[in-house]
């Protein structure tokens, strides 16, 4: 069997040789058709016979894993891709430390394991959902192109959780596998599994954010998945993680694009004041108050993603070696944590405090924590964008007790600079920090489509270099085909 190059001989491309295993392959064929009807009536709305200039993974090898071309989404070639078997793969951390990796699912685990992966696969189709209507405002083919690009992928992760769960989990594998496509973003009775992913993505300021901060925290949980014991899970997410790193350029390009822009339209038009709110906005490019706003609101959104800060699942998985730190292997410790602690704020007597917990329980924190780093060196190169320009401003991350919705600080209301403060003042205080209804009202005015070569919408800067090295007026999308 091939396991660097894919196999396109069945419907459904792959390096997991689907060829000679009837049984599966005959039903993911029939899931095929189901995601074909779901991508059709919840994927990307208007575009679905637009050529879109898409790369696909053909290949798992790093030097040279996808080709570019033309083609209409609904044909994209949706493919199971692990990332090649490491020879003698043990298990890295907790309980079976030094152990073989499993090949097959461990007979005590496989509840566990089964909801990590169904959590991991609900998260992939549920932002598609979300970022449905956003072509129809398309601030460029190529920002349009992007946006496709990242859906056609999230379709693909969520076929490898599908592809892990037909294969390993028989037929409550195959239950979970329909249910995946039955749940919808933002719906009343069947939402999907966690927050973050329920809200809507109204304009592409939202997008941008989204794909920083959200595709962040999937990074963060591919990262700590690929530590797992179980081999064809750690296998799946390596090679995920390849297609993540596009999808949070995405988002960070996204928002520096748009930044660039504000801040020369700003320095053309003799402002120097960034809060100069109402002389900015008559520019057509969204002022940097705004965008830390919309920070603001994205990013306690995430922190939630990352569950209770104390939490017994977290140390339950990672006793069972299925789910370990972030870039657990080159953690210089015991890998059981038996006796380590870990700080974690707390709300102690109505006061944010730091205490020392039990490791194993603060797992959930540490990834965070991890995330956060992530995140404020992303800022920072957000910030050298301004700087560089000659504008005083700086955006920064809010206090972690901030706009929560789970965990610690879900009951009290903080700034963001971590102060607490009454509902009163919160009710006064809100719309200083998160986007007000006027707010939208004016990112809104600004989503309009361009879908000419090379032009793009006056709120955003063009990118530096196009996609696969393509020209400025390259047509990243046909519209018309
Ligand atoms: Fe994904
Ligand atoms: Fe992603």
């Amino acid at each position: 069997m091939d396991t660097i190059n894919v196999d396109y001989s069945t419907q459904i491309p792959n390096n997991v040789g689907l060829a000679g295993d009837r049984t599966v392959l005959r039903a993911l064929e029939g899931w095929h058709k189901n995601y074909l009807n779901w991508w059709r009536e919840m994927g990307p709305e208007g575009f679905q016979d637009a050529l879109v200039y898409l790369r696909t993974a053909v290949s798992v090898d790093p030097q040279g894993w996808a080709k570019f071309g033309y083609v209409k989404m609904p044909d994209y070639r949706w493919g199971i891709l692990l990332a090649p078997q490491e020879e003698g793969r043990k298990v890295n951390f907790g309980q079976h430390l030094g152990e073989p990796a499993w090949q097959e699912v461990p007979g005590e685990y496989r509840a566990m394991l089964r909801r990590l992966i169904v959590i991991q696969g609900d998260t992939e189709p549920a932002s598609v959902e979300q970022q449905r209507h956003l072509g129809v405002t398309a601030p460029s083919l190529y920002d349009l192109r992007n946006l496709f690009q990242v859906n056609v992928e999230e379709g693909r992760h969520l076929w490898a959780m599908v592809y892990l769960l037909h294969k390993y989990f028989g037929r409550d594998g195959r239950e979970e596998a329909d249910e995946l496509l039955r749940r919808r973003s933002g719906h009343a009775e069947t939402p999907r599994m966690l927050g973050a992913f329920n809200e809507a993505t109204p304009d592409w300021l939202s997008f941008f954010m989204f794909t920083f901060f959200t595709d962040r925290d999937g990074k963060m949980q591919l990262e700590s998945l690929a530590q797992s014991g179980f081999d064809p899970l750690s296998r799946s997410c390596r090679f995920m993680l390849t297609e993540e790193a596009h999808h949070m350029f995405v988002g960070e390009s996204g928002v520096a694009r748009t930044i660039q822009r504000t801040c020369e339209a700003m320095k053309a038009a003799g402002i120097e004041d960034p809060n100069d709110i109402a002389r900015v906005r008559a520019l057509g490019v969204i002022d940097l108050p705004l965008i830390q706003k919309k920070l603001n609101m994205h990013y306690p959104l995430t922190l939630d993603l990352f569950g209770a800060e104390i939490s017994t699942n977290s140390a339950n998985y990672y006793n069972a070696g299925l789910k370990g730190r972030f870039q657990e292997i080159k953690i210089d410790d015991d890998h059981k944590l038996t006796n380590a602690t870990y700080p974690v704020l707390k709300l102690v007597d109505g006061k944010i405090v730091e205490q020392a917990v039990p490791a194993l329980t603060a797992l959930n924190m540490r990834l965070r924590d991890d995330y956060t780093d992530d995140c404020t060196r992303g800022i920072e190169r957000w910030n050298k964008v301004i700087d560089k320009i000659g504008v005083k401003f700086r955006l920064e991350l809010p206090h972690v007790a901030f706009n929560r919705q789970i965990g610690e600080f879900r009951d009290i209301n903080a700034t963001p600079k971590g102060v607490m403060i009454s509902d009163a003042e919160w009710a006064r205080a809100r719309e200083q920090y998160l986007p007000s209804r006027d707010d939208l009202a004016f990112l809104t005015s600004l989503m309009v489509k361009v879908h000419e070569p090379g032009k793009f919408a006056g709120w955003i800067a063009p990118p530096k270099i196009g996609i696969d090295n393509k020209s400025g007026d390259f047509e990243y999308v046909q519209i018309a085909a």
